[in-house]
């Protein structure tokens, strides 16, 4: 019969203690670099939010940035754009919203320059490109028109322009994202 003294269950112990430890400090040294890597990187956070000086844009154009891999358009409105889209009845509309509800600002839409239809991005930044029937953007992928508040109006486009988060952090520069 063999006797297990007090000595040998102290050294047992402490072997499967010591293995059982250098087991938990792999499992955590391996997974740092997994954990690590799926954190979003300095660059890709800095991308989150893109900040735009609105002051050059004179009334009637836009400017297209990039937020997060998207266009998004800013439009200064001139009056009439304003009105054509605060004026228009929204039984007309395929996708009812009322454009004060897609406006912090009259003068400023704010919306991300993908066709709601298969993702080409519509024309109408510029006062020399086609607009389409409603003075906003026109879509020549498959010919859908968006008015001046970004909704669409006519053609296969099923939605309006959406509306990233945006903020005014100052009159003259607005902080998307
Ligand atoms: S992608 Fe714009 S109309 Fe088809």
């Amino acid at each position: 019969m063999t006797t297990i003294k007090a000595d040998d269950v102290k050294r047992r112990d402490f072997l499967q203690l010591t293995a059982g430890g250098f087991g938990i400090v792999g499992v955590i040294a391996a997974a740092t670099p997994l954990v690590n890597s799926l954190n979003p990187a300095k660059d890709t956070l800095a991308l989150a939010t893109t900040e735009v000086d609105i002051s050059t844009i004179p009334p009637g154009e836009g400017r297209t940035v990039t937020w997060q891999g998207k266009p998004v358009f800013i439009k200064h409105r001139t009056p009439e754009e304003i009105k054509e889209a605060e004026d228009v009845n929204l039984a007309l509309l395929g996708d009812k919203e009322i454009d004060s509800d897609r406006v912090k600002r009259p003068e400023w839409l704010v919306a991300i320059g993908i066709c709601t239809h298969l993702g080409c991005v519509p024309t109408g930044q510029k006062m020399t490109e086609a607009r389409g029937d409603y003075g906003g953007w026109f879509c020549p992928c498959h010919g859908s028109h968006y008015d001046t508040s970004g909704r669409i109006r006519k053609g296969p486009a099923p939605k309006n322009l959406a509306v990233p988060p945006y903020e005014f952090i100052s009159d003259t520069v607005i902080k998307i994202g």
